[in-house]
């Protein structure tokens, strides 16, 4: 999930020309996508771990034949996304969620190749459905490590009273009958040392574990394909887990399948002068990037330059509606074009028609031929069909 600690790289998205695509509309660069997948196929094919992409994070399923080139498969937070990998990516789909309801079960066993609970009693209650499938479904189970390594509590499930996994010294043999591996997740856009640092933490618990099991998932939150990420480093740790362990290790990126491949391309609609410029345009960082808040964080804005400081915001009603400010050369007229860079992970997969404000497009474009296609338009129906 994002904290943004990294602000986006421009890329190949100089030559992009804004005007090609209605706005707003997120626009994915297919090319720099292969170019990530193929690092982390890389990691899977030196390691011998499986690196599934997590939907939460980037679903554009136009995309999934591409993704489902490199990657063996999906993990899913639930049922919905259990069943968007089983229909347009195929191969694993990895499921957990923190909480199981019992009329969506039978569906999720049915979608999935791994089921994680987040505590032995979930597995108690869900094991039967499990069993009564037939399915040769892996029963997982997400452990806490309860090492908070992140540099924000909101972003780091192993931060004191998380309710994120059940915490490793409850984790008995008990706990572990039907259960085939171990989940956790804990990092969130970090390097290989806090994945280091956890699996100093828990190993000598997991090797106590780990003859009762086949496998050990180690979630998301691993920045990967970022230009400094130790990834000698963790093709050596993987390897290292397996050869100590036994264990068949597993990865689930989201962010890092998706970094720097995509952008939010909005125009102005009008100008408020009150304490300098404040322009209002198409974008919202509450219905189109609300980690701006919610984390928050400033997005990079493409070819950022100048001397007039200019207030961006969106055009709905919430006075905190503001996504920053950026330097301009002049006052930007109404009908220019801008861009948000690292817009393809955790933005699409969020927005919301808040005040009816119209959903962005979506794009791919190929940094490499320059081919564009629009894949989808929203309307007036789509915010209808939400309501009531
Ligand atoms: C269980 C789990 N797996 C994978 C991910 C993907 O993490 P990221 O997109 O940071 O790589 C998340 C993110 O919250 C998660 O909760």
């Amino acid at each position: 999930m994002p904290m943004q600690t990294h602000a986006g790289e421009p890329g190949a998205w100089r030559r992009f020309d804004l005007t090609r695509v209605p706005s707003p509309c997120f626009v994915v660069d297919e090319a720099r996508l292969e170019a990530n997948l193929r690092v982390l196929a890389s990691i899977q094919a030196r390691s011998g771990a499986t690196v599934l992409c997590a939907l939460k994070a980037f679903s554009m399923w136009a995309l999934a034949p591409l993704v489902s080139r490199y990657l063996p498969g999906v993990c899913a937070s639930g049922l919905w996304e259990a069943r968007l990998g089983r229909e347009h990516y195929g191969g694993i789909v990895s499921t957990f969620s923190a909480g199981y309801k019992l009329d969506e079960i039978e569906e999720i066993v049915r979608l999935s190749d791994h089921v994680v609970f987040n505590t032995p009693a979930a597995r108690d209650r869900f094991l039967p459905v499990i069993r009564e499938s037939g399915r040769p479904v892996h029963v997982g189970l997400r452990f806490n490590p309860g090492l908070p390594l992140g540099e924000d509590a909101k972003y780091d499930p192993a931060a004191p009273g998380s309710r994120l996994g059940t915490p490793l010294e409850q984790i008995t043999a008990e706990s572990l009958e039907g259960v085939d591996g171990l989940h956790m997740h804990v990092l969130c856009e970090q390097n290989l040392d806090p994945l280091l640092a956890t699996w100093d933490h828990i190993a000598p618990r997991i090797r106590a574990l780990a003859p009762r099991l086949k496998w050990i998932n180690f979630g998301g939150g691993h920045h990967i394909t970022r230009a400094d990420y130790d990834r000698e480093g963790l093709v050596d740790f993987l390897a290292r887990v397996r050869r100590e362990t036994g264990l068949h290790c597993y990865l689930e990126p989201g962010e890092a399948v998706a970094l720097d491949a995509g952008i939010l391309v909005g125009e102005v609609l009008d100008l408020v002068d009150n304490d300098g410029p404040n322009a209002i345009i198409d974008v919202s960082a509450t219905c189109h990037m609300p980690d701006v808040i919610e984390a928050p964080y400033r997005p990079a804005l493409l070819g950022e330059a100048g001397n007039i400081q200019v207030r961006l915001g969106g055009p709905s009603c919430l006075a905190g509606d503001v996504i920053g400010r950026y330097a301009f050369p002049a006052r930007p007229p109404i009908g220019q074009r801008m861009a948000f860079l690292d817009q393809a992970h955790y933005s699409m997969v969020k927005t919301t028609t808040f005040n009816g404000v119209r959903l962005p497009a979506l794009a791919v474009w190929n940094s490499e031929t320059n081919a564009l296609r629009v894949v989808r338009e929203f309307a007036y129906e789509d915010f209808r069909a939400r309501l009531s």
